[in-house]
């Protein structure tokens, strides 16, 4: 047994995800976390949302209300839906909570002792009607190259030439579209991650190896283009205000620390909000001080979230000069396209989650992402394959064979397991090809590779329907009845092993299938090799019911109704 800190890349507070976002961060974590905990390892699962930066600030304004009032309800609302998905975090918190703010800084205090962090002048665009500086990308106008007069300060998106805000003709505030601006003068704190980069690469070399290639390459890649000092404070209204005892003159004009600075913090402040739920028994910093324990840690993100956790959240810790505790293996993922184009927030394409768990219960969507997750490439959404995956190997291969084996055991040898004969030939075939591909599935799973996992679930699955086509009891009946009792045992016994191992993709299948037989002392949470073997720890006489269909085929007009809803055809 191994202590497990397991984090998820923290959704951006404004809008509800779509399913790219959870395939990449949240789903994959849930069902390696679940997998853990049923193997008997304390396991802590920590997320929140990730609610400072200009976008939330945004978000608030065209709501009209406060961007604290926006967060409140937007955390909310995001947490409903991962309930709905059944993810199972030991904490879900907040990145704007009085804990992250207090940990972010005294980080940043720190790193000032350290002397990696210093303040530095900055020349940057004044709006004064918004009284406020403004990001480049709120600074709009005139494209120099293209004359495109919808040009964003930091690249046109017409010619896609990448700009400086002060090349734009006629510049103005994307927020009030005044063009009442000026470049003015301002102080801010730069993490000298120059100074540090000799560390961190010293640090990656000594773990990535350890990491799915897709991680250790990007964060490779990064560390050979340089590690550049950066500017970690905005000019925002909403963010962990930069602490005044330290640097009272920055404080005094209203600086906070840019989101990035503090989003990776919140796995540690989140990890406090937990423990002071209940402070007497849990212990947050025995999580994250790494003199304190052996913690095993994984981070799992987007392909696009490795640079800030493999060099600069590492870089932050290491130049504290505390004994924080880093990532051990980073679990990244490629994208999740939409029919081959792009997921997209903003044009609102593709099928987010709310949309999701409206139509479909979440086990669906689960398998379907984990079966198919973006690991090695990216990967394609499309109603089709999500319609002839659920109909081929949740209702066909799994849900059928569950219903039938218990309906038709039920109307032959009424409510319990039957006795019958003795295992045969036939059973120690089975059970050697179960207790192989459960090691299989295993092995899979310790790599935390998804799609290989999620086949050998599959394989599981099937070997059950080989098993039963190969006896057939429907014909064994008329002619052994003894065989047929010990076939729907066997297959019974299949059911169990099923619900038990197939819990981190679909926790409520499994729990039905689970609840269907009234075992004494049922607190098995995984399946052994030898019993896997055996297949026979629901014993004849066991008291069992049949559940409702597990799951439900997706018809044809279903399929159509999904595409003409959700828009399904390939992008321009
Ligand atoms: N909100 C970011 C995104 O969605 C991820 C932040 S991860 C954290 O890309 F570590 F910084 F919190
Ligand atoms: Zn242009």
């Amino acid at each position: 047994m191994a202590r497990h800190l397991i984090t998820s890349a923290l959704p951006y507070i404004n809008g509800i995800k779509h399913l790219g976002n959870m395939v990449g961060s949240m789903l994959p974590a849930d069902v390696y976390s679940r997998y853990l905990r049923q193997r008997g390892h304390d396991v802590l699962y920590i997320c929140a949302t990730d609610e400072h930066g200009t976008p939330a600030e945004l978000a608030a304004k065209e709501q009209g209300i406060p961007v604290d009032e926006f967060c409140a309800q937007a955390h909310d609302a995001q947490k409903a839906v991962y309930d709905g998905f059944n993810l199972a975090f030991d904490y879900f918190g907040r990145s704007s909570s009085p804990q992250n703010r207090g940990i972010t800084q005294e980080i940043a205090r720190e790193l000032k002792a350290n002397g990696f962090i210093e303040e530095r002048a900055i020349r940057q665009v004044y709006s004064n009607a918004d009284g406020r500086f403004l990001p480049d990308r709120y600074i709009i106008g005139t494209c120099p190259h293209c004359g495109y007069d919808k040009a964003r300060g930091d690249q046109c998106e017409n010619c896609t030439r990448v700009l400086d805000p002060t090349d734009l003709i006629d510049p103005r505030s994307a927020i009030s579209g005044s063009s009442d601006l000026e470049v003015r003068e301002t102080k801010h704190l730069f993490l000298l991650q120059s100074a540090l980069a000799g560390e961190v690469e010293a640090w990656v070399d000594e773990r990535a190896d350890n990491w799915p290639i897709l991680a250790s390459s990007i964060a490779r890649k990064w560390l050979t283009e340089g590690l550049h000092d950066r500017a970690i404070t905005r000019d925002l209204d909403w963010g962990v205000p930069v602490p005044a005892d330290t640097w009272p003159d920055l404080a005094a004009e209203g600086k906070v620390f840019y989101v990035w600075f503090d989003a990776p913090i919140e796995y540690i402040g989140a990890t406090k909000e937990w423990a002071d739920q209940d402070p007497d028994n849990r212990d947050w910093r025995s999580w994250w001080w790494e003199s304190d324990a052996d913690v095993h840690y994984t981070q799992f993100m987007g392909k696009d979230n490795v640079p800030f956790h493999s060099v600069m959240f590492p870089a932050t810790l290491l130049g504290t000069r505390a004994p924080w505790k880093k990532v051990d293996v980073i679990k990244a993922f490629n994208w999740l396209n939409y029919y081959g184009g792009k997921f997209s927030t903003s044009q609102k394409r593709g099928v987010f989650t709310h949309d999701a768990l409206d139509i479909l219960p979440a086990d669906y969507w689960r398998y379907f992402m984990m079966a198919n997750a973006p690991e090695s490439d990216d990967s394609s959404f499309t109603w089709e394959h999500f319609t002839a995956t659920v109909n081929k190997d949740l209702a066909d291969t799994l849900g059928n064979f569950v219903n039938r084996v218990l309906s038709f055991s039920r109307k032959r040898f009424g409510d319990e397991v039957p006795a019958g004969a003795e295992p045969g030939e036939a059973e120690a075939r089975l059970g050697e090809e179960i207790a192989r591909l459960l090691a299989e599935y295993e092995e899979h799973m310790e790599a935390i590779q998804f799609r290989k996992a999620a086949a050998a679930l599959r394989a599981l699955w099937s070997a059950g329907n080989s098993y039963l086509e190969e006896k057939a009891p429907w014909l064994e009946i008329k002619t052994n009845p003894e065989g047929a009792a010990l076939t729907l045992r066997t297959a019974m016994n299949l059911i169990r092993l099923y619900a038990v191992v197939s819990e981190p993709f679909i926790p409520t299948s499994s729990a039905a299938m689970r609840a269907a037989f009234d075992l004494k002392d049922d607190t098995a949470t995984w399946v052994t090799a030898d019993e896997a073997r055996a297949l026979t720890s629901v014993p004849a006489g066991t008291p069992f019911t049949v559940p409702p269909v597990l799951f439900a085929k997706i018809t044809d007009e279903d399929l159509e109704a999904y595409k003409e809803r959700f828009g399904g055809e390939a992008a321009e």
